[in-house]
């Protein structure tokens, strides 16, 4: 079988990033991760990647005079290690225009909200300052506006009376491993297609439980 080849950005932790890795150690699993690329020197996910065996490049956009620099550079590491699809693992940085197009269509990204609601930073406390009853997370296709581009799937979380940014934190993160190791299945089996601003999935079963919360007696 012919794999998909993933190059994951990171900034920080990497848990993101260890799902991928985890998944793609499965031989049944469509994709493998070519190389992890980080723009800090030291940040956490790299010692993840490295004890995996996988290759890792830090491109530190502080040694860049420009962004456009920074971004050749991710750029030409991409390249180097033969990617395909690049995903965005809690990468900080934000991404040219004519980056994006380059990859346009092949590069994803994770965020902890149910896009279009709640774009950047501090989702969970501002989902807690709102009252908002069901939050979760999103994957979808990167375009040149932050956290927006076509959706490729999303789980919902509900928020629970008692909840902290901690606790929200935590039980939104568990569904972004499983999510982003699900689009990037779909994506890799070639049953995801971009149509517009929409992503059409081909033979996969839609979830038709509904998410009531609280719920009703
Ligand atoms: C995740 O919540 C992701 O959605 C956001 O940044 C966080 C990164 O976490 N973009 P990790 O580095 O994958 O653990």
């Amino acid at each position: 079988m012919a794999h998909l080849s993933l190059g994951i950005l990171i900034s920080g932790r990497g848990s993101n990033m260890a799902a991928l890795i985890e998944a793609c150690t499965d031989p049944a699993y469509p994709a493998r991760v070519a190389v992890v690329i980080a723009n800090v020197a030291d940040a956490p996910g790299l010692d993840k990647a490295r004890a995996a065996g996988i290759d890792t490049v830090v491109v530190d956009h502080k040694a860049y005079d420009s962004r456009d620099a920074f971004e050749a550079a991710l750029d030409s590491a991409l390249k180097a290690a033969r990617v395909d699809l690049v995903c965005l693992a809690g990468f900080m940085r934000l991404l040219n225009a004519d980056f994006v197009k380059r990859w346009r269509d092949r590069i994803v990204n994770i965020h902890p909200s149910l896009l279009p609601a709640y774009k950047g930073l501090d989702t969970h406390a501002r989902v807690l300052e709102d009252g908002v009853r069901v939050t979760g997370c999103t994957v979808h296709f990167v375009r040149p506006e932050m956290d927006h581009g076509p959706i490729v799937i999303q789980a919902a979380v509900p928020v629970l009376p008692d909840d902290t940014v901690g606790r929200l934190a935590a039980r939104v993160l568990h569904q972004e491993h499983r999510v982003f190791v699900e689009a990037v299945r779909l994506i890799a089996s070639g049953r995801v297609r971009v149509s517009g601003d929409k992503v059409l999935i081909e033979g996969s079963a839609p979830e038709t439980a509904v998410l009531v919360n609280p719920q009703i007696a």
